[in-house]
């Protein structure tokens, strides 16, 4: 599947509407832009197309592609952001899925933040709620995508989104922070799936979890290196990044990626 990133030209923290912001520590520019890029190469080593997203300036949390919705079947649902200062970006979201003629659904003005808060795992839609999706809008979206829903409620809210703390690497394997989770839905995520690899803080903190597989392969921060034991076990083999710049704004590897539908790749050589 293609991977939708948008480049870090107006990223920045310029507001705080998560524990990880701090406008007193701005981001580098530089170093944001060489490990962006540096995603954008392993990616591409890996084989998986990359799909560019025109940045707008006065919008600096574009680059986290993840909140532009979540994608289905062919079908997108926007994100509904619940912070002003990320509204503006839903109009140009809206416009770049509609113009790759996808049927764009909402929630009605009900906040959700795409695949931030909504991952799969097999065909069983999985959703946070408790920071930024209101836990009403979670019927719409699985409504809108024809899907069955299990809800997660989040209660640490250094893991404001699902994404930051929970990661199916496969339909029977789910990388997990309990500690970000209400007791029922920690119980609820160990009957999700065969293999849960339980993520200690130390290392969720580190943005281990908000990762992207890549077949064998799970890409995410530094911080993943903490795992690659169990991950062995499990039949994957870790690569970490350097993500500082984009952890001041409270993302990792998985908050700059949002894969998006086959055909939006290159066509195949003939
Ligand atoms: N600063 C952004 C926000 O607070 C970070 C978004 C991270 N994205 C994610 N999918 N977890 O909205």
């Amino acid at each position: 599947m293609p991977i939708l990133m948008c480049p870090p030209t107006h990223f920045g923290v310029v507001y705080e509407i998560n524990p990880w912001m701090h406008v007193a520590s701005p981001v580098d520019p530089r170093r944001a832009a060489d490990q962006w890029e540096a995603l954008r190469a392993s990616y591409r080593d890996l084989g998986v197309e990359v799909v560019v997203a025109d940045p707008v300036p006065g919008l600096p949390d574009m680059v986290f592609t993840a909140n532009a919705g979540v994608t289905w079947g062919g079908r997108m649902v926007l994100s509904r952001f619940r912070h002003a200062e990320r509204q503006g970006e839903e109009v140009h979201w809206r416009g770049l899925f509609a113009a790759r003629g996808m049927p764009v659904l909402d929630t009605e003005g009900i906040p959700f933040e795409g695949a931030g808060d909504a991952l799969f795992v097999g065909d069983t839609l999985v959703c946070g709620h408790g920071f930024r999706t209101d836990r009403s809008a979670i019927p719409l979206v699985a409504r809108a995508l024809g899907v069955d829903v299990v809800e997660l409620e989040l209660v640490d809210s250094r893991y404001y989104h699902l994404d930051t703390c929970f990661c199916p690497l496969d339909a029977g394997t789910i990388l997990f922070a309990p500690s970000a989770f209400s007791p029922d839905s920690r119980e609820r995520v160990r009957r999700l799936a065969r293999r849960v690899i339980e993520v200690p803080d130390h290392i969720a903190a580190g943005f281990a979890c908000n990762a992207m597989p890549v077949g064998d392969v799970v890409v995410s921060s530094e911080a993943v290196a903490g795992l690659s034991g169990q991950l062995r076990e499990a039949g994957y083999r870790a690569l970490g990044l350097p993500m500082g710049e984009f952890m001041k704004a409270g993302g990792g590897v998985r908050c700059l990626s949002l894969p998006v539908p086959a055909t939006w790749g290159r066509p195949a050589p003939t």
